[in-house]
């Protein structure tokens, strides 16, 4: 009754920002990401029938509060469905740094989907896999693939539709992406409370969603076509639309800092004036995530790492798919190059 999962972590090309339905967090619109290797997070899920209470250990340390809380939850949604009495042991680890706020839901719940299900013996495709990672957190169920992946929007009538599908393999496309850290500690608005304060009142939401859905066959388009220009313009517009919503919300939420609009700039600027491939996108947070070859990965990182502000870069890949790993703390995963100011 014990397994252990290895998922990376995804960074979206086409943004997810609002749901259709909370209870079973059902998108508003479609997604497309790209998985990222090596951010990953480790999963042990061991089924016990002598614990009280489920225990979560988060990267070394007793978990309580709100980050237990949401794996209890998940794990409740597993021993409803499934008619299991069991507590569970979950044991996390993220080979990135969870401190300085990068997104750990969408790797960690697609980790604990596959080891929890693996673990109680449950017969879960990579579909079915997908669904339930989402309920845990939408991004996560894009990293159950590798690759460029699309998460699709499902309906409340067929919410088993809400679930990722391959666009095209690791192997396709070796972009890189650097992400460029512009604070320390956790984000102060997390994406469920941003993304429902924009639907709730944003003036822009409706034109938001209309937007994403444009964007979706452009975006997979230009990945399936390698096409960099045509997705650095979708990634952009759609990174840009999206903050553009939730500025506009009231209260406005609004993730950005100084330096993440710095960064902006400066990518803009060796696009334009020095012809160097390379985007941006950012997520709810100040930190920055640059797309490029990885031919010029080195230069835009010794560019970004020289710009005032910048705490820190990390250099990833496009990863591959979620697995199961054989010994239970499994292989330590290989940590990404971290290069400090
Ligand atoms: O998966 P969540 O609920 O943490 O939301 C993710 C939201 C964004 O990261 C901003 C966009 C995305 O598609 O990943």
């Amino acid at each position: 009754m014990q397994a252990t999962a290895l998922a990376y972590s995804n960074i979206a090309l086409v943004k997810y920002w609002g749901k259709r339905d909370a209870a079973y967090n059902l998108p508003a619109a479609g997604s497309i990401s790209a998985t990222l290797a090596p951010l990953a997070t480790t999963t042990t899920v061991s089924w016990r029938r002598d614990h009280a209470e489920d225990r979560v250990v988060l990267n070394g340390q007793r978990s309580s509060g709100r980050d237990r809380a949401r794996i209890v939850t998940f794990l409740d949604l597993l021993r409803e469905k499934h008619g299991i009495d069991w507590t569970a042991e979950v044991v996390t680890e993220n080979s990135f740094p969870t401190a300085a706020g990068l997104a750990s839901s969408a790797s960690g719940f697609a980790a604990l989907a596959l080891a929890a299900t693996r673990a109680a013996e449950l017969d879960y495709d990579l579909s079915a896999l997908s669904a339930l990672a989402r309920r845990g957190s939408g991004s996560a169920a894009r990293s159950l693939h590798g690759g460029f992946v699309r998460l699709h929007a499902g309906s409340v009538d067929a919410p088993e539709e809400a679930v990722a599908s391959l666009i095209a393999s690791e192997t396709h496309w070796d972009l890189r992406v650097l992400f460029v850290l512009t604070a320390t500690g956790r984000k102060k608005v997390s994406s469920t409370v941003g993304m429902n304060q924009t639907q709730k009142t944003s003036p822009y939401f409706d034109a938001w969603i209309a937007s994403v859905n444009r964007a979706l066959p452009q975006a997979e388009h230009a990945i399936l076509t390698r096409d960099f220009d045509a997705l650095t313009t979708i990634a952009e517009a759609s990174a840009l639309q999206m903050h553009a919503s939730a500025i506009a919300a009231s209260p406005g939420v609004l993730y950005w800092n100084g330096t993440t609009v710095d960064i902006i700039h400066a990518t803009r600027a060796m696009r334009e004036d020095e012809g160097i491939p390379v985007f941006f996108t950012i997520d709810a947070g100040p930190h920055v995530k640059l797309f490029t070859t990885a031919s010029h990965e080195l230069a835009v990182q010794r560019r970004m790492a020289a710009l005032p502000g910048v705490v820190e870069t990390l250099s990833a890949r496009i990863g591959g798919p979620a697995r199961v790993l054989d010994s239970p703390l499994g292989p330590t995963p290989e940590h990404p190059s971290r290069r400090s100011e």
